[in-house]
């Protein structure tokens, strides 16, 4: 299982103790908690955690299941799953690839590590702590020899532009600079890359249902996967 600790920088520059581990049953509640911080209105409050959820991901993928803890507060969580992904046929739904959270179509033997979410309490952004979470799943995808890792980022700045450009061209001005979305952005700065915008991902009224499918490669594994 899975343990770092290490310390972060707050806001005002100062190290505080920080540790990245797995999480169990007796942090449901908190996990819960930064779902409904981190996913207001309009996000569907039906997509936050349940308990049958999280109790899934403790049992049937525990070190897919990381949290975050700073002075000894939950201040963020991500979790995954296994999936035999084939790059050809990139193209998927959030409830499909994740059995709507339920994770019950966990590949042990798959070859991609699958992203069914991050997030950190608002209070506890731009601290690095959702790039430290995605470093420590890198490590997952490296000490487990799979080829990627791979998830759909959210575009939640797209409904502003939504007008004027279709989904891969705003995904296109974000790559390039022009713009900057809260996700896209984010997984960019941890090394992550585009793969294809994918309609109708998720239920999510500021990206219009898009999603950006990401990856960040295992880099030990350099063949050429397509
Ligand atoms: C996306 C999220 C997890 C980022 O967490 P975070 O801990 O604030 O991110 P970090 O501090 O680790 O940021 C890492 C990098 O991304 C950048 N970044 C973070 N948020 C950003 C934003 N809103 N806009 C632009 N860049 C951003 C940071 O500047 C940082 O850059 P650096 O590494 O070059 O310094 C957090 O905003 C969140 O929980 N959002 C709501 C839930 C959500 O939408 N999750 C994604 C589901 S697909």
């Amino acid at each position: 299982m899975y343990r770092k600790e290490w310390y972060v920088f707050d806001d005002q520059g100062r190290p505080v103790p920080a540790v990245i581990r797995n999480y169990e049953e007796k942090d449901f509640p908190g996990l819960i908690r930064i779902q409904q911080e981190s996913f207001p209105p309009p996000f569907p409050s039906e997509l936050w955690w349940n308990e049958e959820q999280l109790s899934n991901h403790v049992r049937l993928f525990p070190e897919g299941a990381l949290c975050v803890e700073v002075n000894g507060e939950l201040a963020g969580s991500m979790t995954g799953l296994k999936v035999d992904f084939d790059p050809n046929q990139p193209e998927h739904a959030w409830a499909d690839i994740t059995d709507e959270g339920y994770i019950r179509n966990h590949r042990p033997d798959g070859n991609t590590l699958y992203v069914v979410d991050i997030s950190v309490r608002p209070a506890y952004r731009k601290w690095g702590l959702g790039k430290w979470l995605m470093l420590s799943m890198y490590e997952l995808v490296v000490q487990q020899g799979l080829e990627r890792l791979l998830g759909g980022g959210r575009m939640p700045g797209y409904h502003k532009y939504a007008e004027e450009m279709t989904a891969e061209q705003y995904l296109n001005a974000v790559v390039s600079g022009e713009l900057k979305d809260p996700v896209i952005t984010f997984l960019l700065r941890c090394g992550r890359t585009p793969v294809t915008v994918v309609r109708d991902y998720l239920e999510d009224e500021e990206s219009r249902n898009y999603a950006a499918l990401m990856e960040w490669r295992n880099p030990f594994l350099q063949r050429n996967f397509k």
